[in-house]
């Protein structure tokens, strides 16, 4: 039997395989054109296959995103929320694994310790995909990345401004950076950027990772800026780190110091107010809905690449 395709990181496809899975979901976002959203594809890929969908914390777009894109696929999915499954009351994640390798095609795990889904892939014979730990959140950047080039601005070379906490998002930005060869610009304030290593290693693959303590010069020239919330899941609302934050919100200020045509994207959800200002997140710059809608568009081709279905990836 052959090892089966996790999608734990981004590194886990590679720059060649995000390119194909960009390229995949902008034509079959553009194919299905008119179709009511439950519709299938034309050429229905995942007919008969089952993603099972567990989540150890919230979820609005990530669960009814991976839903649709299966139904559009032609497949179904099963939404397994951890509390009123067995999992919620201790049954191991290796049994978990091994029961719904029999059971379902393809496994999405939303958790807190990014080992967990690392130990459910391990035990499991089917593909396991990453749909956020406290490290991580690639799929997410496979929505944006396609926010991006749908706008025609290619990935390398591009100039992305991150404003805010060092967290999962920002994480899988600083990866998609080393392998699409863009740069990011982070300003953080101290003790809440991102690790180093990671952005060495990200730097060592190709990209071009700065960490700043000043907006004003993550933002200047930037194609692209980003935040998300200063509270992560799982994460207390602590009074000292939002005053730390406080000055790294995206204004209409700091926008003006990005390019003229730059988009701001944010994965939602958003705390207006905090990271953003309203007039930003409502304005003409804000592209956060289209992103949204992109999960569908780009977790197709991370469900297609990860069951050998992807054109020139198979
Ligand atoms: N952006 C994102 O992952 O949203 P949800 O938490 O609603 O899935
Ligand atoms: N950083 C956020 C992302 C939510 C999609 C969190 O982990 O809560």
């Amino acid at each position: 039997m052959t090892a089966a395709r996790h999608f734990l990181s981004l590194s886990d496809a590679g720059g060649d395989a995000i390119t194909a899975m960009l390229a995949d979901a902008l034509d079959r976002k553009t194919a299905r054109r008119g179709l009511p959203r439950g519709a299938a594809d034309n050429d229905a890929p995942l007919a008969g296959h089952v993603l099972g969908l567990v989540f150890e914390k919230s979820s609005t777009r990530t669960r009814v995103s991976f839903d649709i894109a299966m139904r559009q696929l032609g497949g179904t999915a099963l939404v397994l929320d951890s509390a009123t499954t067995q999992l919620g009351r201790g049954e191991s994640i290796k049994d978990t694994a091994r029961v719904l390798s029999r059971m379902v095609d393809v496994i999405a795990l939303r958790t807190d310790d990014h080992a967990k889904v690392e130990e459910l892939a391990h035990y499991a014979d089917v593909p396991v995909i990453n749909s956020l730990t406290d490290l991580s959140h690639p799929c997410q950047i496979v929505a944006d990345l396609l926010t991006v080039v749908e706008r025609g601005k290619p990935l390398p070379g591009l100039q992305v401004a991150w404003l805010g906490d060092g967290n999962n998002v920002l994480y899988s930005v600083i990866e998609a950076a080393g392998l699409m060869q863009f740069t990011v610009r982070v300003a953080s304030p101290a003790g809440y950027g991102p690790d180093e290593a990671v952005v060495a290693l990200a730097n060592r693959a190709g990209g071009n990772v700065t960490v700043t303590a000043d907006p004003q010069i993550a933002a200047k020239g930037a194609d692209v800026v980003i935040t998300d919330t200063w509270t992560s899941m799982g994460q207390s609302h602590e009074e000292q780190k939002l005053r730390a934050l406080a000055p790294f919100q995206v204004t209409a200020n700091l926008m003006r110091l990005a390019r003229p045509d730059a988009m701001f994207l944010h994965c939602l959800p958003a705390h207006v107010g905090e990271e953003v200002t309203e007039d930003v997140f409502e304005g003409a710059q804000s592209c956060v809905f289209d992103e949204a809608e992109n999960r569908i568009h780009a977790q197709k081709s991370v469900l297609l690449w990860c069951l050998g279905k992807l054109a020139a990836t198979s």
